[in-house]
Parts: structure tokens; C-alpha cells; sequence
């Protein structure tokens, strides 16, 4: 397999597994998503680069770390990427967002825009595509695509739950764009669903089913 990163870490496979559970409400699945988007913002920036700084301490001088190069943007997939910028923004206050409106026509199961707005430098800039559903990668696919039209090389892919199918197809699109994801689970189901999974991230996410 590609360059996919499994984050099998153990806070993140229990919060995975509640926010499985058909009971879970509509606030705890919102919550849980904050807080695994988090843990996965961690992982997913833990090789940036660093750079030496002079700084004075209450002691002394000193030459300490500090992140290098321009600050990274977080790219949501609307609706339910949106469901992860919280927690990263927490851990990364100064991240750029650009929002990436797609949704999946329910037929063809193509990605649809309607919206995208990035900032106007983009595409010097590290951007991580956020989705919880890495499903039949089309919506992953056309988002990265998007990006590579305004310029941008240096990218990632953040999701929670990936299909087989949605790996193998994203990079055979854009094989040079890693993903990291707390799971891969079994299959896709004849809806595009991914099996088990947790069934639609939107609209568990918003209450709109
Ligand atoms: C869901 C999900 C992903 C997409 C994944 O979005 O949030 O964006 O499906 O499926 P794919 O890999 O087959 O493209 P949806 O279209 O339901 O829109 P929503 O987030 O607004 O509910
Ligand atoms: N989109 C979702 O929200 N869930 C799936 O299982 C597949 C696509």
C-alpha cells in the first residue's frame, strides 16, 4: 500500500468506536470528531519543519525551535470536514482555512462543487484536506484535483474511516498524496456506504436525517 498512515492510537480507536455506535447523539458524535481531529492533527503534523530561533528565557539567551516556512491551511470537504477544523485549529491557531464545498450526488455518487474559497497564497502553503469519509474517494479525488488547479503541491489527506476501494482509487489518482486515517474498514456497500462504518458523517454530525 501507498504512503497511508493507520493512527492505531488507543484514545483514537475508543473515540472511533463511540462515535460507531448507532445511540450516539447527534452533541457526543460532534464532540468525539472535535476531539479524534485533534489526535489525528497531531499525527499528521508531527514531521514539520523546525527551525532555530534566537530567544531570551527569564535566564539567558537561547537558540530554540520554532516551526518553519509559511503557516499550513486546513481544507475542509463540506459539510463534514468541518467537523475536524476545531480541535486543529486549537492545536495550530495560526492555520489558514479553505473550504472546499462538495457533496456526492446520491446516484452517480460523483462529487458536485458549489463552493470553494482558499486563501490567495495557497499554493505555497502545506494544505491538509480534511474528510471523515474516505468512501469512494471522489469527493477526496476532486478536492485535491481543485488544489492542484490553483497550484498547490504539497498536500495531505486527513480522514477518519477509509474504504479499501477509496484508497486504491485516490492513489491511482494522486499517488503522491498521503493519507492518514484512524481506520480502514471492510468494504463499500452498493449506496457507496462504507461497511461497518458509522453511516452518513453529515448528517450524524448536523442531525439533518
Ligand atoms: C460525504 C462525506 C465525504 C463524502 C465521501 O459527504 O462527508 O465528503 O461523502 O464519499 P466519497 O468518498 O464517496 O466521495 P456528502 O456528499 O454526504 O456531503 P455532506 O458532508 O454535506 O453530508
Ligand atoms: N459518506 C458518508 O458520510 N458515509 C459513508 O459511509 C460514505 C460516504
Amino acid at each position: 500500500m501507498r504512503d497511508v498512515h493507520v493512527v492505531r492510537h488507543p484514545l483514537v480507536q475508543h473515540k472511533l468506536t463511540l462515535m460507531r455506535e448507532t445511540e450516539r447523539s447527534t452533541k457526543g458524535f460532534r464532540q468525539l470528531l472535535n476531539e479524534i481531529g485533534m489526535l489525528l492533527c497531531y499525527e499528521v503534523t508531527r514531521d514539520l519543519p523546525l527551525e532555530d530561533v534566537e530567544i531570551a528565557t527569564p535566564l539567558a539567551p537561547m537558540q530554540a525551535p520554532k516551526l518553519a516556512g509559511k503557516k499550513l491551511v486546513f481544507a475542509p470537504i463540506l459539510r463534514a470536514g468541518m467537523g475536524f477544523v476545531d480541535g486543529m485549529l486549537d492545536l495550530v491557531p495560526s492555520a489558514r482555512v479553505a473550504h472546499i464545498g462538495l457533496y456526492r450526488d446520491p446516484k452517480t455518487l460523483l462529487a458536485v462543487e458549489y463552493y470553494f474559497k482558499a486563501p490567495p497564497d495557497v499554493a505555497d502553503r502545506l494544505v491538509i484536506v480534511l474528510d471523515p469519509m474516505l468512501a469512494t474517494a471522489n469527493s477526496a479525488v476532486a478536492a485535491i484535483d481543485r488544489l492542484k488547479e490553483r497550484g498547490c503541491h504539497d498536500l495531505r489527506l486527513v480522514c477518519l474511516l477509509a474504504a479499501p476501494e477509496g484508497i486504491e482509487r485516490f492513489h491511482g489518482a494522486h499517488p503522491e498524496v498521503p493519507i492518514w486515517t484512524a481506520a480502514i474498514d471492510s468494504h463499500l456497500d452498493e449506496h457507496g456506504y462504507i461497511v461497518p462504518g458509522l453511516g452518513d458523517a453529515g448528517d450524524r454530525m448536523f442531525g439533518t436525517k
